[in-house]
This record gives structure tokens, C-alpha cells and sequence, in this order.
């Protein structure tokens, strides 16, 4: 149907005018002059209004594009502009061709006496109100508004429209209405939609709804719809409309939603056919009263909170067709609940989604379920294998079984030839990927990612897939992927992940015939190949999503020579840990780009001062390469960088003062280059979200400036391997963050969640970072638990420790090695009770060691050469740390050699002194054999897959259905 208008809409569009004579012109002249004042106060970029217009040929307004008139009275009667993206997306080219109708929405409109169909859905309004003189034009019958990005108050005087048959103003997320009394005077309304507009305060709903005598389809979707008191409900109904569609899904009904169906069941008389309530709450087992909904044919209550089974009256209920009931807690064998869809409706059954429940046992056969069309058991228990003939539906279109733990081979789905998505992924399943698959010549998406299939599959498997938009082999590490450098597939894919399989040595030709690859994930697949030279024009056209890391690609990068960013979109790119050189000239047209990373590679030269107007960039890793020069000037422009890292290259100069405007800034990493100058007083005075300031092995010089201490947040501050002098400052027990004691247990990292909120299997490290841990570099990773650090070691301090660090209990390490340090260890160190590792070696620190040290217990402890003196506490805990003492020579006692002045000759432990190591390392060593975690909060690319989500549910989904 959509086609249809569409295409009727572009005939008219391409009408050619020539052969008309002025004796046809049927437009009236007012409505043509209002019309073209309509146009006039519009902002039309892509030309959809070029038919409207003064010049002679163009005078019959009656065929301009979406207007229509009347045949007798010639007065328009209606006006179609509507702007549905799926119209205009061109699939070969990946990007929509059109722009939405911007501007006002003029008043003259009101000229169009007669106009009875007003639709200008899709179009962008900006945020302005809906116009109220809309309520005027008093012969409309049809209003669609439907996602046109009004804002504000519905206008009541939409309640004069009297006439009205069809109202939608759903999708202006930002348009309210206080109460619904005007949609009561649509005594003639059949179809109302008011989704994704917010209700939350129109608490008289019902009332208005209840005089709504004509009303078959009612739509009040995500409408922030709270709870009402059954005892409020309108009692005088008059239980005859002709109600058959109710959609009140996710609104904020918790214990009113089955009154509420009880309510509409009543008000309809019982006639509903179609009810849509996911995501309100109904806790509980499923309720009885849809076994009186005999003509139901629809029904879904996902994420409502069911539980149990379901109940045997379902399978007398002829008409459904559709049942969803996924993200519930189901629970049970799946043969057990689905016995009770047994009788008329498992050959009536076409959907049925079960998804995201706890049903368990083994896979069991569904192929009673003669009209199956799509059947979703995905994340579920299910184990065992699907046995031969378990899936012969011959008319499933959509199967999704992934996240369970299948085992077995893949199924033979050659019976369902029509298949077009296939979801299997992130199963147990085992085997050679069967060449049946391979004959589904309808499918769009084959996902079988994270199972254990072995094999090799070519261009024979995938000859036939033309349909095929979307594959996920990846995360099947045995799975090989050869084909022939030639071939040619009949596809156009949208979105390729191959990670994590046997796919090199050779860079994957085919990508050069993809047209529109949006998503590209060949990471960790063993290329070791040049980078191709038609990568850059081919692939790499309209990517939102391009990871080739972690291979061994080589070669300079050629860049990228087209950038297109229609639809303006968030993009990924992560070329890092190859063998890729060259420079990074092309990032100056990375304007829209979300996430760089460049890291681990060979890349040379200085890094381009072109960063000016990049306002999306969040993340800039270029790590591990080989630039020289200053860090440049347009960085400071950079404003929403959350993420730098610079580390190990040949940077010199100065940090740019313009990198003061980066308040997001949340981590920076310069560590290892030849930066220099005094630490900027800026970064503690601006940047104050940062938690991590990495500056180590560098030239910068001066003393720590005191605005440092207003970094709050900090939790890993590494000066360390520099020429900083001066005193530590004495107002470090400022920093918030580390006085707090966290959480002992250290967390386990969440494979199952993923940054873009996508189950990638893997987590990306994007958040990572590196420092120095008792000799050795660790990295530490995002998110969970708190590493707490300060390393000062290495420079040229002098004066006191400040004895008022003590007050940062969070702490896990504290290096002041290797400075110029005296005067005594703070008294209440034993206050650092979180501290794993201790070394204030190689300063020039006198007094005795605090007895509080003994109640640590440290990984490390080093206070070795300074000129500490006395008696070693006799507390069994620091004569643990062998040579932890060493160079001290005023120091006595156990362990070491030399027995205090009035002491017995020392006791010598027979184990110790065979230790050869500075440090006692603890077996279990928590913070080196695991990653370190730190929690930088950064929730940044949450959006990410909303966008891409919803644009592959868009393409995936309703495109081709
Ligand atoms: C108007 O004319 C068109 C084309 O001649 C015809 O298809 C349509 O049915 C007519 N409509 C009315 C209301 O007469
Ligand atoms: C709902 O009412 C509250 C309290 O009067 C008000 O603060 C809020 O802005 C209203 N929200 C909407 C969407 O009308
Ligand atoms: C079931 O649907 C059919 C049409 O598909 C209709 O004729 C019949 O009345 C419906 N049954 C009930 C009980 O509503
Ligand atoms: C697949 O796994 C099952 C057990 O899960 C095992 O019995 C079978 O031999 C495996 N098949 C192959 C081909 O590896």
C-alpha cells in the first residue's frame, strides 16, 4: 500500500505539464495563492514542492505534487506531504534522499475550505507548537501529524474538528496534552493515536475515551500513562463501539492494568481483536480474562511481568495469530508450555515470540505449528540438540533462537524455503554450517555468531544468498572463510561481522563490490595482508561502524575519499593493533566521527591541525605510533572529547592551553613522549572531570601546581619519570574520590554486556588504560571496581610527605620513590587501609617506621635507601617484606641482620633470605593477574545502537515486510 501512494505521489511529481491548455486549469485561484504562500513559509531544500509554483505551466495547483481536488468543485480537498524516510531511502546508495519540509506551517491554509485530508507526518516543524487554527479547517477528517517534530501543548481546538475520522499526532515526543476532554468531542473519531506524546497528567483519559462512540482503533502507546483507580472508571459506558485495536503499551500502569482490560473489554463489547499492553505491569500468572476474547487475533504483554505457564484456554482461541509474550518470567519445560497450544490455535498461530523468559529443557518440536511465520525462543535455557523434522514450518519467515545453549549441529531449515531472518547466534552449536542454509535464497540475515562451528566456507555456500543484508559469523574461532579473490556476490550487505574467525591471510576482496556496508567488523580474523588500495573508495563509503583491529594489516592508509554523512550519524573507526602506516591527514574530513582509534600501529608525521569544528568526537586514541611534533592547537576545540590518549609516540612541546576549553575530558594520556614545560595550573582548574591524568615519562619540569588539588574526581594521578620539583602540595586530601573505601571484591569483567549495548560477545576496551604496578605496566579496563593511584616517583621532589594523605582511604598504591623526599613517613599510614602497594624508596626519609604500617597488609613495601632508623616494629606483618629495609643503616631488628641496641641476637626466620625478589608478592596477587577496573562512568555510546538500531529495525524489519 505504501508503494502505491508512493508511486502515485512520484507520477504526480513527474507530471509533465506541456500538453495541458488553459481550458483544463481546474484549480481555484485563492486556494492556488494560498497554497503557494503555504510553500512560501516552508523551508524545501531537496525540491519536493518544485511542482508548486507561479510560472504559467505550473498554474493547476490541482496537479501540483500532493495536492488533489475535487473533481466537481474543484476546491483541493486534500493535501499529502507526507515525508516517510522509508520512501525515500535509496538502498543501493545507503542514504535517504530526500530532507523533511522545514519552516512554519502558514496560517493560509485556512483558504483550503474544503480540505478534508491535511497530512504533513515526517516533516521537521522545529519545536514549535501544533498551529491551533488547524482546529478550524472544520471539514477535515483525516489529521496526520505523526512524528514531525512538534513541541508543546495539543492544541484543544482540535476538539472543533467535528468531522474528524482519523487523528495522529503520535511521535512529537515533546507535545503534552493536561487532559483529553477536547478528543470527547470527536463524536465521529474511529482511529485516534497519540503515542510518544506525554498524557502523563491527562488523568481524566478514560472519561474522554468513554464518549468516544465510533472509536475503532485507540492508540496510547508510551503516553507516561499512570495508574488509575478502578473506582474512577467511567461506569456509564454504553458497551457498543465498535472497538477492535487497543495499543496502551508502555505507559506506567503497575496495578490497574488488568482492570483495565477488563474496562475495554467491556467498553468494546467484547469485540477486541487486536491488544497491545507490553510493558506495563500485570505481575503474576497469565489471567483469565482473555478466554472470553474469543475474536482476539492478536495479543502481546511482553516485559509485563507474567509467570508460570500458559493457561489451556489459549488453545481454543481460534483467531490468534499473534502472541507475544517475550521478556516475561516464563518459566517451565518448553514442551510443558507450549502443550497448552494444542487444539484450533496451532494451526492459526503465524507469530509467536517467547523470548527473554526462563523456560529450560530441551528443544522440542514445533512443528505442529503449521502457520508459523516467525517464532522467536531467544534467550531462554533451552539445551539439547533440534532434532530432524523439530522445525518443518513451511511458512516461517523469522526464526530467532540465539542465546540459549543448543548443542548439536545446525538444523536443516531447507523446509522453510521462504526463511529470511535466521538468528542462531551465541549458542552451543557444533558442526559444519550446512549447505541447506546456503539454498535459503530469501534470507536477509543469517546470525550464527558465537557457537562453535568448524569448516570452511566459500563463495558455493553464499552463491545463492542474494537477499542477504545482514551476516554475523563471527566469534566461531574454528570457522574458515576462503573465497575466491574473484568472486562476485549477488548480495548488497548492510552490515558484516566476521571477527574472531579464520578468514586471512588475505584481506577480503569481496568487500570491494559492497555498496552500502554500514557495519564492518573483520577484527582478529588472522589478515595479514597490504591494506587494498580500493578500500578506501569502496568500503568505506557510508560506514557507521568500520573495525578491521587486532590483524596484521599492512601498508600505508589510503584515506578515505568520500565522505558521506547523510544521514548524520555517529561513527566508529578502529584500525588499531595492525601494521598500518602512513598519515593521518584523512581524519581532517573525520568531522561527524564519534570514536577514533588508530592505536598500535606505525603511523608517522605530526598529527594535522584541522580539528576546528569537530563537535561529535568522544574518543581519540593514537597510541603506540610513531608522531612526532607538538600536540596541535585545534584540539582544544574538541568538545565533547571525553577520551585522549597519546601515549608512547614522539610528541614534543607543550600541551596546547587551548586543551583547557576540554571540560569533558575524562582521561588523558600522554605518557612516554617528550612533552615538556611546567604542568599547566589549567588542568586542575578546568578540567574537572577528569579521572585520569597520565603525564609519566615525559620532560615536563616545575613544581605541581596547587590547582591540581581541585581534581576531585581523580583516581589515577601519574606524574611519575619526569623533572618535577618543588613539594608535594599539601592539599592532596582533596581529592574526593580516593577518600572513600570501595568495595573490596574486585568485579568480574561482563562479557554479556557490551558498550554499544549490542551483545558483541566481547567487551571493547575502549576505556582502557595503562600505568606502572610494582615494575610492571598494567592495563586496566572501564567500568566496575576503583583502582586508586598516585605515583609521584621518579623526579625531583623535596620537603615533607603531606601527613594528611592518609585521609585518601581509598588508595591502592602510593609510589614516592625516587625523589628528593624527607622528614618522616606520615604516623597514621595504617589509615590507608585499601593500600596493595607501598614505595616511598630512594628518598631521603628519616624517623622511625610507623608502627601503623604493621596493620596493612601490602603486596609491596619498599622503604628501601633512606635514612630511616630505629626498630622495625616487632609485628609479624612487616617482617614479611624481605628487603623492604635495605639501605636504611640506622634501621635494626627483624628481619633484618642486625639485632637494636639492648636486643637479643635477632631470630632468624630459616625461610627467609633465599628470597632473591624486592618485594613479597602475595600468591594470589588480585590487582596483577587480573585487569585493573576503574570506573569512568562513561556511558557514552548508549546511543549508539539507537541510532544504528533502529535504523537496521527499520531496513531489516519493515522494509521488507
Ligand atoms: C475523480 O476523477 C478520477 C480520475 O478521473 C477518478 O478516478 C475518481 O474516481 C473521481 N472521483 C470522484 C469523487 O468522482
Ligand atoms: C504535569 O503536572 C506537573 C504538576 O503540575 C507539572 O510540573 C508538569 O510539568 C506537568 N507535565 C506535563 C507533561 O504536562
Ligand atoms: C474469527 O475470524 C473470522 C474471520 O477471520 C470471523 O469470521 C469470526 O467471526 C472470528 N471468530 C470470532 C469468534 O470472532
Ligand atoms: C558436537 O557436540 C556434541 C556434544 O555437545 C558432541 O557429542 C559431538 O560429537 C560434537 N560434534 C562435532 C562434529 O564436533
Amino acid at each position: 500500500m505504501k508503494f502505491l501512494k508512493l508511486l502515485s505521489l512520484l507520477l504526480l511529481l513527474l507530471h509533465s505539464p506541456k500538453g495541458d491548455s488553459a481550458s483544463k486549469i481546474r484549480c481555484l485561484e485563492t486556494e492556488r495563492q494560498a497554497l503557494l504562500k503555504f510553500k512560501h513559509e516552508l523551508v524545501d531544500t531537496s525540491g519536493r514542492l518544485s511542482s508548486w509554483g507561479y510560472e504559467e505551466h505550473k498554474r493547476d495547483c490541482c496537479k501540483w505534487g500532493g495536492v488533489y481536488c475535487d473533481n466537481e468543485t474543484s476546491h483541493v480537498i486534500r493535501l499529502d506531504l507526507n515525508a516517510d524516510p522509508t520512501r525515500y531511502y535509496d538502498a543501493y546508495l545507503a542514504h535517504f534522499d530526500y530532507a523533511p519540509l522545514k519552516g512554519n506551517v502558514s496560517t493560509s491554509l485556512l483558504e483550503l475550505r474544503q480540505l478534508q485530508y491535511l497530512d504533513l507526518s515526517y516533516n521537521d516543524f522545529e519545536y514549535v507548537p501544533i498551529p491551533k487554527f488547524i482546529g478550524s479547517l472544520n471539514k477535515l477528517r483525516y489529521l496526520y501529524l505523526h512524528s514531525a517534530n512538534f513541541w508543546g501543548p495539543i492544541p484543544h481546538h482540535l476538539g472543533n474538528l467535528s468531522k474528524l475520522l482519523a487523528l495522529d499526532l503520535s511521535s512529537n515526543w515533546n507535545c503534552y496534552s493536561e487532559s483529553l476532554d477536547w478528543v470527547s468531542h470527536l463524536h465521529s473519531l474511529e482511529f485516534l493515536d497519540l503515542s510518544s506524546t506525554n498524557l502523563s497528567n491527562a488523568t481524566t483519559c478514560l472519561q474522554a475515551v468513554s464518549k468516544l462512540n465510533s472509536i475503532r482503533t485507540l492508540l496510547l502507546s508510551d503516553c507516561g500513562l499512570q495508574d488509575i483507580p478502578p473506582s474512577s472508571f467511567p461506569s456509564k459506558i454504553n458497551a457498543s463501539t465498535p472497538l477492535t485495536t487497543l495499543d496502551l503499551a508502555h505507559n506506567s500502569f503497575k496495578v490497574s492494568t488488568l482492570a483495565l482490560i477488563y474496562w475495554f473489554s467491556n467498553f468494546s463489547n467484547n469485540g477486541l481483536t487486536s491488544i497491545y499492553f507490553g510493558g506495563n505491569r500485570m505481575p503474576g500468572p497469565l489471567p483469565d480474562v482473555f478466554a472470553s476474547m474469543t475474536s482476539l487475533a492478536r495479543l502481546s504483554l511482553y516485559e509485563t511481568g507474567l509467570e508460570g505457564g500458559i493457561p489451556n484456554y489459549f488453545g481454543n482461541m481460534n483467531n490468534l495469530t499473534y502472541l507475544d509474550l517475550s521478556g516475561n518470567n516464563l518459566s517451565g519445560e518448553l514442551s510443558e508450555l507450549t502443550m497448552n497450544l494444542s487444539g484450533p490455535i496451532q494451526e492459526k498461530l503465524e507469530h509467536l515470540n517467547l523470548g527473554d523468559n526462563s523456560i529450560c529443557g530441551s528443544f522440542s518440536n514445533m512443528s505442529r505449528f503449521s502457520s508459523l511465520q516467525d517464532l522467536y525462543l531467544s534467550e531462554n535455557q533451552l539445551n539439547g540438540s533440534i532434532l530432524k523434522g523439530y522445525l518443518k514450518l513451511p511458512h516461517l519467515l523469522e526464526l530467532d533462537l540465539s542465546s540459549n545453549k543448543l548443542i548439536g549441529s545446525v538444523p536443516d531449515l531447507s523446509f522453510s524455503s521462504s526463511l529470511e531472518y535466521l538468528a542462531l547466534d551465541d549458542n552451543k552449536l557444533n558442526g559444519t554450517l550446512p549447505e541447506s542454509i546456503g539454498r535459503l535464497s530469501k534470507l536477509r540475515a543469517l546470525f550464527i555468531a558465537s557457537n562453535s562451528l568448524k569448516g570452511t566456507i566459500t563463495e558455493d555456500f553464499m552463491s545463492n544468498l542474494s537477499q542477504l543484508w545482514g551476516l554475523d559469523l563471527s566469534s566461531n574461532p574454528s570457522l574458515i572463510l576462503k573465497f575466491n579473490p574473484h568472486w562476485v556476490p549477488l548480495f548488497q550487505l548492510l552490515y558484516l561481522r566476521l571477527r574472531h574467525c579464520i578468514l586471512g591471510p588475505h584481506f577480503l576482496s569481496w568487500l570491494k563490490t559492497q555498496r552500502q556496508l554500514s557495519y564492518i567488523d573483520i577484527s582478529s580474523a588472522r589478515i595479514s595482508d597490504n591494506i587494498p588500495s580500493w578500500f578506501a573508495e569502496n568500503v568505506a563509503l557510508d560506514f557507521i561502524y568500520l573495525n578491521v583491529s587486532n590483524n596484521q594489516i599492512t601498508g600505508v592508509f589510503p584515506g578515505f575519499s568520500i565522505f558521506n554523512s547523510s544521514p548524520p550519524t555517529r561513527r566508529i573507526l578502529d584500525l588499531s593493533r595492525n601494521d598500518i602506516s602512513g598519515s593521518i591527514n584523512f581524519l581532517c574530513h573525520a568531522r561527524d566521527w564519534d570514536l577514533i582509534d588508530l592505536s598500535n600501529n606505525h603511523f608517522f608525521g605530526h598529527i594535522p591541525d584541522c580539528f576546528s569544528d569537530f563537535e561529535s568526537l568522544r574518543f581519540l586514541n593514537l597510541a603506540n605510533n610513531n608522531f612526532s611534533g607538538k600536540i596541535p592547537h585545534s584540539f582544544g576545540s574538541l568538545s565533547a572529547l571525553s577520551l585522549l590518549y597519546l601515549r608512547n609516540n614522539s610528541l614534543s612541546g607543550e600541551l596546547p592551553t587551548s586543551m583547557a576549553n576540554l571540560t569533558n575530558l575524562m582521561m588523558i594520556d600522554v605518557g612516554g613522549n617528550r612533552l615538556t614545560g611546567k604542568i599547566p595550573y589549567w588542568i586542575g582548574d578546568q578540567l574537572s572531570e577528569l579521572k585520569v591524568l597520565i603525564l609519566r615519562f615525559n620532560e615536563f619540569y616545575g613544581s605541581i601546581p596547587s590547582s591540581l588539588c581541585g581534581l576531585v574526581h581523580i583516581q589515577i594521578l601519574d606524574l611519575s619519570s619526569n623533572k618535577i620539583s618543588g613539594v608535594i602540595p599539601n592539599c592532596v586530601y582533596q581529592y574526593f574520590a580516593m577518600t572513600e573505601k570501595k568495595n573490596e571484591s574486585m568485579p568480574i569483567m561482563d562479557h554479556n554486556t557490551s558498550i554499544y549495548g549490542y551483545p558483541l560477545g566481547e567487551v571493547y576496551h575502549f576505556q582502557s588504560a595503562y600505568f606502572m604496578w610494582k615494575g610492571k605496566e598494567v592495563k586496566y579496563v572501564n567500568n566496575l571496581g576503583l583502582v586508586e593511584i598516585i605515583d609521584l616517583s621518579n623526579n625531583n621532589l623535596v620537603g615533607q610527605i603531606p601527613s594528611n594523605i592518609t585521609k585518601l582511604v581509598g588508595l591502592v598504591g602510593l609510589n614516592f620513590s625516587t625523589n628528593n623526599l624527607s622528614g618522616p613517613i606520615p604516623c597514621n599510614i595504617g589509615d590507608l587501609k585499601s593500600l596493595d602497594f607501598l614505595d616511598f624508596s630512594r628518598n631521603h626519609l628519616s624517623g622511625s617506621i610507623p608502627v601503623g604500617l604493621g596493620e596493612l597488609t601490602l603486596g609491596v613495601l619498599n622503604l628501601s635507601y633512606n635514612n630511616l632508623a630505629g626498630k622495625i616494629p616487632p609485628i609479624p606483618q612487616l617482617q614479611t617484606y624481605e628487603s623492604a629495609y635495605i639501605g636504611n643503616p640506622d634501621l635494626c631488628g627483624c628481619p633484618l641482620n642486625k639485632s637494636c641496641p639492648g636486643d637479643e641476637s635477632p631470630h632468624q626466620d630459616p625461610n627467609s633470605g633465599n628470597n632473591a625478589m624486592n618485594y613479597k608478592e602475595f600468591e594470589d596477587d588480585k590487582f596483577v593477574t587480573g585487569e585493573f577496573y576503574i570506573a569512568l562512568g562513561v556511558g557514552f555510546l548508549v546511543g549508539f545502537w539507537g541510532i544504528f538500531g533502529t535504523m537496521l529495525k527499520t531496513l531489516f524489519i519493515e522494509g521488507w515486510r
